[in-house]
């Protein structure tokens, strides 16, 4: 949507808004490029920004009123709420994720002085595993920490944001998906250390290659997943290991040390996920390094891996996401695949060959609608920057 008519729609829904132009924001969606869920389990991730995101048009009002619209739930209208009124409510849907991170800023400390009118588009695929609310809990917070200069800062912000999903709304996710979209930058993806909060910006270069975001247009259902089932039996293992080892988390071992410890956890479910935690977090450190030093069939190798152990050891593929893959590592010109985010359906991504791009988006969309029976999506994903606000150029 061209962001002039984002402007012309603010003021079509709000009438009644003060005088003066809306302030613009945009926050991103993100994928993992690998480090699955290894968050949780104190591990490294190495997802990036994409731009594909959320804008917001949004204005200051002089009263404590918020209002809410989204251009993606128009069923929905205005949503209104005061700022003496943050408690969660069912009826309000989508306008919870704006209501809870404004809560939690101000529980933090940082008084709103008046309410906002804020009118919000989205072009992520709704459910597709991008990120999409994470990307509007973002865009809340840089939103009105810029609108009112509270000087938040962006990490904080991004803690605030995760607190929203897993206290608020009630998503026990880790915090990847906020810090790609807090802190993403143009063309770098981010190895973050998900135990201590360091990160370090890697350059994507992939020379005649490009990431392909593949879409099971199955939805994931992340809430009433097996989410938070993975996580409890990642938790029974640490605590088994825990008998003889001094760790706080399965991030903290090396594939050996796991080896050699393995058979305290006395259980085959079990080891098994938490062999997944140990090696997909070594597994990140090897492709950080293999993508800093151009080795990128070395990176898709990896990428490989990876889903070959979300698929058997820690099953959180399904049979979407593994057609999607499988097609993929078929086709000439593709580096490496692997399911993103959380699996359950969602999406995967492919390193491919530009030249061979089209030929690869047949060529898998057919054998993906053989053998599941309905089309998926393809987008050419770009790597963008974080939550950010639009300066738009005046003309002339
Ligand atoms: C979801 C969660 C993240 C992370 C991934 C799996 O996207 O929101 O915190 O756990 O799943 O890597």
């Amino acid at each position: 949507m061209e962001l002039q008519t984002m402007i012309n729609d603010f003021q079509t829904i709000y009438t009644d808004s003060m005088v003066g132009d809306a302030r613009l924001f945009f926050s991103p969606g993100r994928i993992n490029l690998i480090g699955e869920h290894t968050d949780y389990n104190g591990g490294h991730v190495f997802p990036c920004a994409i731009t594909l995101g959320t804008y917001g048009a949004v204005k200051k009002r002089n009263d404590r009123i918020v209002r809410v619209y989204s251009k993606n739930f128009p069923d929905a209208g205005i949503v209104e709420f005061s700022l003496g009124e943050l408690e969660y409510k069912k009826e309000h849907g989508w306008a919870n994720f704006p209501k809870g991170m404004i809560a939690y800023i101000e529980e933090a400390g940082w008084k709103l002085p008046v309410g906002i009118d804020l009118y919000v588009y989205g072009n992520i695929p709704n459910g597709a595993g991008l990120s999409s609310s994470a990307s509007l809990e973002m865009l809340i917070g840089v939103t009105v920490n810029e609108l009112f200069g509270f000087n938040i800062g962006r990490i904080e912000l991004v803690k605030l944001g995760k607190k929203v999903e897993n206290e608020f709304i009630g998503v026990n996710s880790g915090i990847m998906d906020q810090f790609a979209i807090g802190m993403g930058q143009a063309g770098s993806a981010i190895l973050l250390d998900c135990n201590t909060l360091k990160y370090e910006y890697a350059p994507i270069n992939l020379e005649d290659y490009q990431i392909m975001v593949m879409n099971t247009n199955k939805r994931r259902e992340l809430a009433d997943s097996k989410y938070n089932e993975r996580r409890s039996e990642c938790e029974a293992a640490l605590a088994k290991l825990q008998s003889k080892l001094s760790i706080s988390s399965l991030g903290e071992l090396s594939e050996d040390e796991f080896e050699q410890h393995k058979q305290l956890i006395g259980d085959k479910v079990l080891e098994k996920r938490a062999k997944h935690a140990v090696c997909e977090n070594q597994r990140t450190l090897k492709a950080f390094k293999a993508l800093q030093e151009g080795r990128l069939e070395d990176f898709g190798k990896l990428m490989n891996e990876s889903h070959q152990s979300l698929k058997n050891d820690y099953e959180v593929t399904g049979k979407e996401l593994d057609a999607l893959v499988e097609a993929a590592w078929q086709q000439e010109g593709t580096l490496g695949a692997r399911m993103t985010g959380a699996g359950f359906g969602g999406c995967a991504i492919a390193i491919v060959e530009k030249d061979k791009a089209a030929s690869f988006i047949k060529e898998v969309g057919k054998k993906y609608m053989k053998r599941i029976g309905y089309a998926a999506d393809f987008y050419a994903a770009s790597v963008g920057d974080g939550t950010k606000e639009i300066i738009l150029e005046v003309q002339g």
